[in-house]
């Protein structure tokens, strides 16, 4: 079983986080926003979901696991709000999308039987390492740029996210007791997703102006940044049918191929979130933790700290 610690960090964003917090990167900052309220709506319903299959646990460690691991969802939704909070500042019809999507999520907790609900979590949190390996081992191209403050409290997430690899298998496992199910329902968990990517996109192009948006929110899309990775490449193609440079697009392509396939891998039955290759950054990312380095300020504190040294 996982030993997690729950870290509270003073995550503070006051009310002028830029909507694009890293100009090197107009889509991996929208896309980033866009995770921010994914977190809050959807680790509110993993809190609800694991509080209720915690008394159906026998296995007191994993029952222990289940409490430590959504202590630190709370505390990510918690901080992601935070972040929200500072949007809506600037852009208030913002607040009205954001509270669409944690309705959206509410509905499934209010609708859907306990099962799917964990196998809703356990599908996108095995996701998460294969994902979030891809994002930290380019944080330096990613990450670095951008707003210390996004910045920090997206590599805090991520990290625990790879921390917690396996509490949402573990607490499937303990519940479910049928290793299919959870790929029978992915198609509806896949839809309910989209949906609300849908939503959240829309109210972006809704709420905050274009030249302060610098692109089209649905142009986030996978498919969409593959389309213009392809148009990019054709010579003599006028820039202005080019979107905005995807999200990824100084990523490897080998690195995101890996990624995508063992995403994939990670929605097959028997899969072990124990034997994913982890990125090396979590280690840097506790290791300076430990040291009581300023984690609010990834960045910040690391200049600070190279400055005295
Ligand atoms: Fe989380
Ligand atoms: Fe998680």
């Amino acid at each position: 079983m996982a030993t997690l610690e729950v870290r509270r960090i003073p995550f503070e964003f006051g009310d002028d986080v830029p909507f694009v917090w890293n100009p090197r990167n107009v889509a991996f900052s929208t896309f980033m926003n866009v995770v921010s309220v994914y977190a809050v709506a959807f680790e509110q319903m993993i809190v609800a979901a694991v509080r209720e299959a915690i008394p159906l646990i026998a296995d007191d460690d994993v029952a222990q696991e289940a409490k430590d691991f959504l202590r630190q969802e709370a505390q990510h939704s918690a901080c992601h709000r935070r972040h929200l909070k500072s949007l809506v500042c600037h852009y208030p019809g913002l607040q009205q999308t954001f509270d669409d999507v944690i309705a959206s999520f509410e509905e499934i907790t209010d609708t859907k039987p306990l099962n799917y609900r964990l196998a809703y979590i356990a599908d996108l949190e095995a996701t998460f390492t294969p994902f979030f390996k891809l994002l930290l081992d380019n944080e330096d191209v990613l990450f670095r740029t951008g707003d210390d403050r996004v910045s920090s409290l997206l590599l805090w997430h991520f990290v625990e996210e790879v921390e917690h690899r396996s509490s949402a298998l573990v607490i499937y496992d303990a519940v479910v007791h049928d290793d299919w199910y959870r790929v029978r329902v992915l198609p509806s968990i896949a839809r309910h997703l989209l949906a609300a990517a849908r939503i959240v996109a829309d109210g972006m192009n809704e709420h905050v102006p274009f030249a302060e948006r610098g692109m089209n929110a649905h142009d986030i899309k996978p498919a969409l940044s593959m389309r213009t990775a392809l148009l990019s490449r054709i010579p003599g193609l006028k820039p202005a049918t080019v979107p905005v440079q995807p999200a990824l697009g100084e990523v490897p392509w080998r690195q995101k191929i890996t990624s995508g396939v063992r995403v994939l891998l990670s929605q097959t039955p028997f899969h072990n979130p124990e034997k994913e290759p982890l990125p090396a950054f979590a280690e840097i990312w506790f290791e300076r933790y430990r040291r009581g380095d300023d984690v609010a300020h990834w960045y910040g504190g690391l200049a600070a700290r190279s400055g005295t040294t």
